[in-house]
C-alpha cells in the first residue's frame, strides 16, 4: 500500500511539472534513466524533487534566498529558458582512491526570472548522474542585481520519511571533532555535511557539498515536525551568510543515492562537480607515510615550546630522520620546531614566525641530513587561527621551504575563532583556505590542513591539498577527558566524514600505557590499527607512535608494506557503526590490501575475496588478533600467518572486541 501512495505521488510530482509548463523542459533523467531531479513552480515558487526507480528521495523541496536590504529571491518567478546539455567523459587522478574517474551526467539548466518588481535572474543548474545528483545557483550578471548579501539559502531537503542517520551537532564542537551519533533526522541539532541517512532497505543517501568556493559552508537542521532538512549556511560575526556579487555561482548541493556501502564509497559525484585540476605538472605530488615529533607532545613527553622537554631539536629530528630510513617511510613531521611555541600560543597566534627556527634545531642541516638519506621534513605551520599573520608570511615561508626541499606544510588553526572574530567554516574561513592552497600550490607545495573548513573535493582542482583533519583523530586518544575515540568511531567515519575526503586521523598506536592520562588510551588492538590504514583513506599516512614502540615490533611490517595510493577500492561489507571490511588495490603493483575493524563487539566475519582477479593466485600475508586480544584488557597480541588466496577464497576471520584485521594480498602467478 505505502509503495502504491508513494508511486502515486512520485507520478502527481512529475505530472504537476508537465501541467504547470507545456514547452520547457523541467524533468531530467540521469544517464540509465533510474534517478529523476523534477522542477516545479508552485505559486511561482521554485522546488525540486527526486526519485530513483519507483522510491521518492526527495519530496518538493524548496529553493532559493533571503538577502540582506533586498526582497527574498525566492519568486514569484517565471521559467525564461531551460537548456539540456550532457557529458560523458573519464579523467585520471594523480592520486587517490582509484585513478580513473568516469563523469556521467544528464545536465538542465533553469533559468528563472522574477515576475514582478525588480525582475531579478536565478538559474539553477541541475545534474542528474546514476549514482545520485547535484545542483547548484548561478546569479548571473544584470542590472538589477550587482552586489548583494546572501542572509539564508532556502534550500531544503524534504525527506520522504523520518529516517536515521549519523551526525554531530556542528556549533556545539569545534573543527568537526565530534563523535558521531544515529539518530532520526527529526532529532538532530544544526548539523554539518556529509550526512549519511539510511534509507529503507539497507540503502544509503548522503548530503553534502562540492566545490565550496568563496562561500559559506552547508549545515543542515531539521524543520519542526517534519522530515525536512533545512539549510543553514555558517555566519560571518555580523550574521551575514554569503557576500557576493554577480556573475556568482553557489557550491553544488549533492546527493549520494546508493544501494550499498560499496556505492556510497565509490560515488565521485563531489569530484566530478568540482573544477579540473589546474595544477599543469603534478609530477611534485607524493603520497606518502610520515612519522613525527607529535604524539610526545600529545602524551606530554615533549614540548612544542623551548626548555626542558622540548621535542623539536636536531638530535632528536635525526633519530626520526634514521627510523624513516630504515622503514621505508618518507617523511618526517617536527612541531615546535618554529618560534611562537612559548606561552599561550592560541591566545598569540600572531607571534607565530613560520621561517625563524628554534636554537636548537638546525634547519639546514635537517635538511641536508634528511635528503641524504632520502627523507623529507615536513614543516608544521601552526597558526593559532591567525590567518592575517600567516598570510602575511606564506609566500616568504613557502619560498623558504621550497628552496630547502620541504614539499609539505601541515596548517593548523587552533582558536575558537579564525583571527578572534570568525568561523572557520565562514565564508572568511573558506576565502583562507583557498588562499593557502593556491599559494602553496605556486610554490609546489603539499599541504596537510588541520582544523579546516570541510572539505568539498577541491583536491580535485588543487591536488596540492593532499589530505585534512575535520574528525575526531587520534589525538584524542591521548588526553580528551572522555577516554578516547570508542571503538565504533571508525567503523562510522568511511561512511560520514570520510565522504567529504582524505583524512589525516594519524594511527599507528603500539603502546596503549598513559602514565599522564591514565583513563584515556586508544581502543583498539594492535591488529585494527593496522586495518585502518586501510579502511581509512588518506595520501598522507602517519606512523603516530614514538620509533622506539615499534622497535622490534614483527607487526609494524604492515605499516611499512601499506600503500597510500590506490587503483580501485572495494567495501568488501559492512554495516555503519559496527564493522567494515574494506579492500583497496595499490596503484602501483597488482598487490591488494584488506583492512577489517569491528566496533567493541567480537565477531566472526567471513572475507569473499571475489575482489581478486579470476585465474590469478596471491600469497596473503595475515595481521589478525588472537583469542587472546581485546582492546581493554589486551591490545598487544597480533597474529602473523600466511596462506595461498584466490578469487574463489572465502576467508573466515575472529576480531576481537575493538579489534581489526590487516592483510597484505601479493600476487604471486
Ligand atoms: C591540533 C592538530 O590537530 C594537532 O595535530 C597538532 O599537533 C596541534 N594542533 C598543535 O598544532
Amino acid at each position: 500500500m505505502k509503495q502504491i501512495i508513494k508511486l502515486l505521488s512520485l507520478s502527481l510530482i512529475i505530472c504537476l511539472l508537465s501541467a504547470c509548463n507545456k514547452t520547457k523542459e523541467t524533468v531530467l533523467s540521469s544517464p540509465n534513466g533510474k534517478v529523476k531531479i523534477s522542477f516545479n513552480l508552485k505559486n511561482g515558487k521554485a522546488y525540486y524533487a527526486v526519485a530513483k526507480e519507483s522510491e521518492i528521495i526527495l519530496n518538493p523541496s524548496r529553493l532559493g534566498f533571503t538577502l540582506n536590504e533586498k526582497p527574498a529571491l525566492e519568486g514569484p518567478f517565471e521559467i525564461k529558458n531551460t537548456a539540456k546539455s550532457s557529458l560523458d567523459e573519464t579523467w585520471q587522478q594523480p592520486w587517490g582512491e582509484e585513478v580513473s574517474v568516469h563523469n556521467h551526467y544528464n545536465e538542465l539548466k533553469i533559468e528563472l526570472q522574477e515576475k514582478t518588481g525588480k525582475k531579478r535572474l536565478l538559474n539553477i543548474v541541475f545534474r542528474a548522474f546514476d549514482d545520485g545528483i547535484g545542483f547548484r545557483y548561478e546569479f548571473p550578471e544584470q542590472e538589477n542585481l550587482k552586489k548583494f548579501e546572501i542572509t539564508g539559502e532556502l534550500t531544503e531537503f524534504a525527506l520522504p520519511d523520518n529516517y536515521p542517520g549519523w551526525s554531530f551537532p556542528m556549533y556545539k564542537s569545534e573543527y568537526y571533532e565530534a563523535l558521531y551519533k544515529k539518530s532520526t533526522v527529526g532529532e538532530m541539532d544544526t548539523i554539518s555535511t556529509p550526512l549519511t541517512i539510511e534509507r529503507p532497505n539497507g540503502k544509503y543517501l548522503t548530503i553534502h557539498e562540492a566545490n565550496l568556493t568563496d562561500y559559506a559552508a552547508l549545515n543542515l537542521y531539521p524543520a519542526t515536525g517534519s522530515p525536512t532538512l533545512k539549510t543553514d549556511l555558517t555566519p560571518w560575526s555580523n550574521g551575514i551568510k554569503v557576500y557576493a556579487e554577480t556573475p556568482f555561482v553557489s557550491p553544488w548541493r549533492t546527493l549520494i543515492i546508493a544501494d550499498n556501502l560499496n556505492e556510497l564509497v565509490n560515488s565521485r559525484i563531489m569530484l566530478n562537480l568540482n573544477e579540473p585540476c589546474k595544477i599543469e605538472d603534478t609530477s611534485w605530488l607524493r603520497p606518502a607515510k610520515y612519522v613525527g615529533i607529535w604524539w610526545g607532545m600529545h602524551k606530554e613527553t615533549y614540548s612544542w615550546a623551548q626548555g626542558p622537554k622540548h621535542g623539536a631539536t636536531t638530535k632528536n629530528t635525526k633519530a626520526y630522520i634514521d627510523f624513516a630510513a630504515a622503514h621505508h617511510i618518507q617523511g618526517v613531521l617536527v612541531e615546535g620546531w618554529n618560534y611562537g611555541w612559548d606561552g599561550d600560543w592560541v591566545a598569540n597566534g600572531d607571534q607565530f614566525s613560520f621561517t625563524g627556527n628554534y636554537p636548537d634545531y638546525d634547519i639546514n642541516e635537517l635538511v641536508r641530513y634528511a635528503a641524504g638519506k632520502g627523507v623529507e621534513l615536513i614543516a608544521h605551520n601552526e597558526t593559532g587561527g591567525a590567518t592575517v599573520n600567516y598570510e602575511n608570511q606564506s609566500d616568504s615561508a613557502f619560498a623558504l621551504y621550497k628552496r630547502l626541499g620541504i614539499h609539505t606544510v601541515k596548517t593548523g588553526y587552533v582558536n575558537r575563532f579564525l583571527d578572534k572574530k570568525e568561523r572557520h567554516s565562514s565564508q572568511y574561513g573558506v576565502r583562507h583556505y583557498r588562499k593557502i592552497i593556491e599559494t602553496a600550490a605556486r610554490y609546489q607545495i603539499m599541504v596537510d590542513n588541520h582544523e579546516p573548513v570541510m572539505p568539498t573535493g577541491l583536491q580535485r582542482t588543487y591536488p596540492n591539498l593532499m589530505t585534512q583533519e575535520g574528525v575526531r583523530g587520534q589525538e584524542y586518544d591521548a588526553w580528551s577527558r572522555d577516554g578516547g575515540n570508542p571503538p565504533e568511531h571508525t567503523t562510522i567515519l568511511p561512511f560520514t566524514r570520510g565522504l567529504a575526503g582524505p583524512m589525516d586521523f594519524t594511527f599507528g598506536t603500539f603502546d596503549f600505557t598513559n602514565p599522564v592520562h591514565p583513563q584515556t588510551r586508544t581502543q583498539t588492538t594492535i591488529a585494527k590499527q593496522l586495518a585502518l590504514y586501510v579502511v581509512i583513506y588518506s595520501p598522507l599516512q602517519m606512523a603516530s607512535d614514538l620509533p622506539e614502540n615499534y622497535v622490534n615490533k614483527p607487526a609494524f611490517e604492515f605499516i611499512e608494506l601499506v600503500p597510500v595510493d590506490w587503483a580501485k577500492t572495494v567495501i568488501v561489507d559492512g554495516k555503519i557503526g559496527d564493522y567494515v571490511i574494506t579492500a583497496r588495490k595499490d596503484k602501483h603493483s597488482e598487490d591488494w590490501y584488506v583492512g577489517a575493524i569491528t566496533d567493541e563487539n567480537s565477531r566472526n566475519l567471513k572475507i569473499n575475496f571475489d575482489f581478486l582477479e579470476k585465474g590469478k593466485k596471491y600469497k596473503a600475508k595475515i595481521f589478525k588478533d588472537t583469542s587472546e586480544s581485546d582492546w581493554k584488557t589486551n591490545p598487544y597480541p597480533v597474529l602473523i600467518e600466511e596462506k595461498d588466496v584466490d578469487a574463489d577464497t572465502i576467508l573466515d576471520l575472529y576480531l576481537a572486541p575493538g579489534g581489526g584485521a590487516a592483510i597484505r594480498i601479493k600476487v604471486i602467478l
